[in-house]
């Protein structure tokens, strides 16, 4: 079947190991079944896996991608739940410490076929079409956790979101203005500003520019370069929810900041079958959709990789099948 696959991995040029071609067809093991894939949706997630983050050499090669949505083995429209959990894990499956998604120790979803634990197809809703159902699974759902489990987001909060362009800072920015929050976002060019503002940003902001007023909660998926501007938006008792550091993991704490503000911060991780659960039906009952920046053929998936390596896209990338 056709899929795209990480053959090499490579730190510092990750592409370097992107394949697209034939691979072996899924045997689903006792308690799995095997999804055929309608669109499949790209996350940063697949670059670190290129670059080794996550994925070991010795699981080489590997099928990529957490999300899709396709056709069970009965033909029923499905969505995927990417986090794969213990089967005897009975608690939220972001807790289990053998949690693992797809294309991380088995193979993604970016193919034909993918197989999957049955408990992790949820029913797709006819109002979404597979592309759009493609995009939560990951990025969606990470943002809602981030803003309404973690962040405790309510309406008439005031939430920044940084990065505006991204698959997790974009669905945050339609979700969190959804649920009556005001939002304010920062991005790097005005273009991603723009289109924040037309996603639902009350403000959009340069990164890093002062702020007119504090904030009650902050989304970080971008690390280094936002996390100290992030710490010091914060009203006291603030909240900082982060579950990313694309351009790094280790910034100046901000400890001093962090213990006379007394903030929160909070990690977070995916989402629960539930909270997939509940996405899917807030987007269905608010007619809220996914921004998707573009849709290609799987075959011409390497266009979507180099667009999210340089940062030109705004929201989502997806791979039909
Ligand atoms: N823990 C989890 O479960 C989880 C789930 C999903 C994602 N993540 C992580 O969260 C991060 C974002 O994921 P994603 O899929 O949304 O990625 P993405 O779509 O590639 O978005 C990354 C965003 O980061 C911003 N950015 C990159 N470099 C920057 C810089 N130097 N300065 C300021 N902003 C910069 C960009 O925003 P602008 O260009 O708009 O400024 C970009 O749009 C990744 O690291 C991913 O691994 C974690």
């Amino acid at each position: 079947m056709r899929a795209v696959f990480a053959s090499a991995l490579d730190r510092d040029d990750p592409l370097r190991g992107l394949e697209i071609g034939e691979r072996p067809e899924p045997e689903p093991p006792a308690g799995w079944t095997v999804v055929s894939v309608k669109a499949a949706s790209l996350n940063h997630h697949d670059l670190w896996s290129l670059r080794g983050v996550g994925l070991p050499e010795d699981r080489l090669p590997m099928i990529l991608g957490c999300d899709a949505a396709g056709l069970d083995e009965d033909g029923n429209e499905v969505v995927v739940h990417s986090v794969i959990s213990d089967p005897d894990w009975r608690a939220d499956e972001t807790f289990d410490p053998r949690r693992t998604l797809l294309s991380e120790r088995h193979q993604g979803t970016m193919a034909e076929k993918v197989a999957v634990p049955r408990r992790n197809l949820l029913p797709k809703p006819p109002e979404l079409s597979f592309e759009e159902a493609a995009c939560l699974p990951t990025a969606w759902l990470t943002a809602y956790r981030m803003l309404f489990t973690r962040g405790g987001v309510v309406p008439g909060s005031t939430v920044l979101i940084q990065g505006a362009g991204g698959g997790v800072a974009t669905a945050a920015t339609v979700l969190a203005s959804a649920a009556g929050a005001r939002v304010w976002v920062t991005a790097r060019s005005e273009d991603k500003r723009e289109q924040a503002r037309k996603l639902g940003a009350d403000e959009a902001f340069e990164s890093g520019a002062r702020l007119p007023e504090r904030v009650d909660v902050v989304l970080e998926t971008v690390g280094e370069a936002t996390w100290a501007h992030s710490v010091r938006s914060l009203k006291p008792g603030g909240t900082l929810v982060v579950s990313g550091a694309t351009t790094g993991g280790a910034p100046p704490a901000e400890l001093n900041r962090v213990f006379f503000q007394q903030l929160s911060v909070v990690g977070s991780t995916m989402g629960t079958r539930d909270e997939l659960e509940r996405l899917i039906r807030l987007c269905v009952e608010k007619d809220v959709r996914p921004a998707i920046d573009r849709t290609l053929p799987l075959d011409q998936a390497r266009e979507g990789f180099e667009a999210m390596l340089t940062g030109k896209f705004i929201g989502k990338i997806v791979f039909t099948v």
